[in-house]
């Protein structure tokens, strides 16, 4: 039996960074198949689409979608804007593959520590943001700009099951951590998030040793940066999710670093995942060997732990990770004195070997 993974390298540095996590997935002695396919910029120019349907197809055909990155300045004017990477082929994935669950984890590499921006980041964080990721204002409709031009709208809304399904995941998952599980919103204004309210409620009464609270998204904003270490899991809708997860991500100073999985239901044995470094296509630095692959090959370890229930080979990965990074060898984004610095493919080749 053989893993089918469809990876989509996407623009800028998605090709090289995917390959080296294709690397590391070859090197764990587990059989995988991999099919490529276009997206993004790059498929943009080759279809006049930056989603085509055979992308599309060949995900849904897939156990799990590995992802390098999309965008690029080449394509950010792109008329109508629904044929932009961005909203053209990554909104659509989320939603047409139903990948509601949004896993962001922000955790503190040892080896890194010092790196954090603030004083308060140089403690041990581990949190995880899970994130609704098909729902809410996102994809409310209407969503327009009047014909007049002098006003627009977009629409906030949730459904019962929509809250619920991400809920039961967030339980599900602060149950195999800390078991502590804060629900943020801005139910002091929003009715959704006074729905929210209610169905958190109601589903928490199933995961009675998993401990919850209610937090306001501006006191998360506000606690992230004064108390990082206080949170273990963070549960919020898709706007909110997006804004603290990147606000998350800069607390621990490995941006770079950072992984994620956008989860759907299970299918047949599997849990459909996409999984994606949280960074972007970088353009700048695009083809020269020296982007970071680690976040990259984070994600297909949580690949092999969320869709694959293989927790063991994931540990592996990850630790094989941390084994670089503590042998000093880094790439250009998070050189520093005293550590050897290595190309893509070197770090990629690092890990490998040290699985
Ligand atoms: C993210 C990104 C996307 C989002 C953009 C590129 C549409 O910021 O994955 O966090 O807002 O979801
Ligand atoms: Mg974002």
């Amino acid at each position: 039996m053989s893993f089918q993974i469809a990876v989509l390298p996407g623009d800028g540095i998605g090709p090289e960074v995917v390959g080296e996590a294709v690397k590391v997935l070859e090197a764990t002695g587990l059989d995988f198949t991999f099919h490529s396919a276009l997206i993004g910029g790059t498929a943009y120019d080759a279809t006049g689409h930056p989603l085509p349907p055979e992308t599309l197809e060949l995900c849904r055909n897939s156990d799990a979608v590995l992802l390098g990155a999309v965008g690029g300045p080449k394509w950010d004017k792109i008329e109508p804007a629904e044929l932009r990477p961005e909203v053209g082929a990554l909104l659509p994935l989320r939603s047409e593959l139903n990948l509601y669950a949004n896993l962001r984890p922000a955790k503190t590499i040892s080896a890194l520590i010092h790196a954090s921006p603030l004083k308060e980041g140089r403690s041990m964080i581990d949190l995880m943001v899970v994130r609704e990721l098909t729902g809410g204002i996102y994809f409310g409709r209407p969503s327009e700009v009047s014909p007049d031009g002098r006003s627009a709208v977009d629409t906030a809304s949730y459904t019962w099951d929509e809250i619920e399904r991400i809920a039961r995941r967030a339980f599900q998952i602060a149950r195999q951590r800390r078991a502590n599980l804060i629900s943020v919103d801005k139910a002091n204004v929003l009715a959704t998030s006074r729905l929210w309210r209610t169905v958190v409620t109601e589903v928490a009464k199933d995961f009675a040793d998993v401990s919850m609270s209610f937090m306001l998204v501006d006191n998360c904003a506000m606690q992230l940066l004064r108390d990082p270490a206080q949170f273990d899991v963070i549960l919020t809708e898709n706007m909110f999710g997006d804004i603290l997860s990147d606000e998350a991500s800069m607390v621990t100073g490995s941006l770079g670093l950072l992984p994620s999985a956008s989860l759907g239901d299970h299918k047949g044995e599997y849990v459909f995942g996409l999984y994606e470094p949280v960074h972007g296509s970088a353009p700048d630095i695009a083809g020269q060997g020296k982007a970071n692959p680690l976040a990259a090959i984070l994600s297909v370890a949580m690949m092999l732990r969320y869709s694959f229930d293989q927790a063991e080979v994931a540990n592996r990965i990850e630790a094989a990770v941390d084994q670089a990074l503590a042998d000093r060898l880094r790439t250009a984004d998070i050189f520093e004195s005293e550590t050897r610095l290595v190309s893509t493919k070197e770090m990629g080749d690092a890990v490998a070997s040290r699985l």
